[in-house]
């Protein structure tokens, strides 16, 4: 279970970074380009984040042997990281992403609602990337 859950939180990455490149390109679109602003692109870009975000917790609270509230947890990289770093900017940009999008939703024209997620999308994929353990952090993480 923990080998499973841990290999879709990290492939699932990938996705959630193309869902969120593309609603912030359309709600770009519809903030300046004049285009309509696509309700289902924000859509995916929430639903992906949040099943993250659903996963990420099973792992944080039931599986993960790197979140570790014991003696020097802080003084270990890895555990730092997992248990308090990766959680408080995931978290961050989790709600920034659901306000974006709920804001986005009840905006009465294109124009604002694609700059509603444009800017809240933008800042929370900034965050994501800052968060991810890539292999490169020496945090044992992989790319897939
Ligand atoms: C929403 C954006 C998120 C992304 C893109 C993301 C991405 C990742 C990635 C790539 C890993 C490394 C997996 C590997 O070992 O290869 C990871 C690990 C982990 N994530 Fe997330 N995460 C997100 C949110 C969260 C949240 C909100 C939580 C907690 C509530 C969380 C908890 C964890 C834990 C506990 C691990 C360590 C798993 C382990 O190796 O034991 N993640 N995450």
């Amino acid at each position: 279970m923990y080998n499973m859950l841990k290999h879709a939180h990290s492939g699932l990455r990938w996705v959630l970074l193309l869902a969120l490149i593309f609603a912030i390109i359309k709600g770009y679109q519809a903030w300046k380009g004049g285009q309509g602003f696509s309700k289902k692109a924000s859509l995916f870009g929430l639903i992906f984040t949040h099943v993250q975000l659903l996963i990420g917790l099973l792992l944080y609270g039931v599986f993960s042997p790197l979140v570790s509230f014991g003696e020097g947890f802080m003084k270990n990289s890895v555990t730092r990281f997992y248990t308090v770093e990766h959680l408080a900017i995931m978290l961050l940009a989790i709600i920034l992403i659901t306000v974006g999008y709920s804001r986005g939703k009840r905006k009465s024209n294109d124009a604002d609602a694609g700059k509603s997620v444009f800017t809240f999308y933008l800042i929370g994929l900034f965050l994501i990337l800052l968060g991810i353990p890539w292999p490169f952090r020496g945090l044992g993480a992989g790319w897939f």
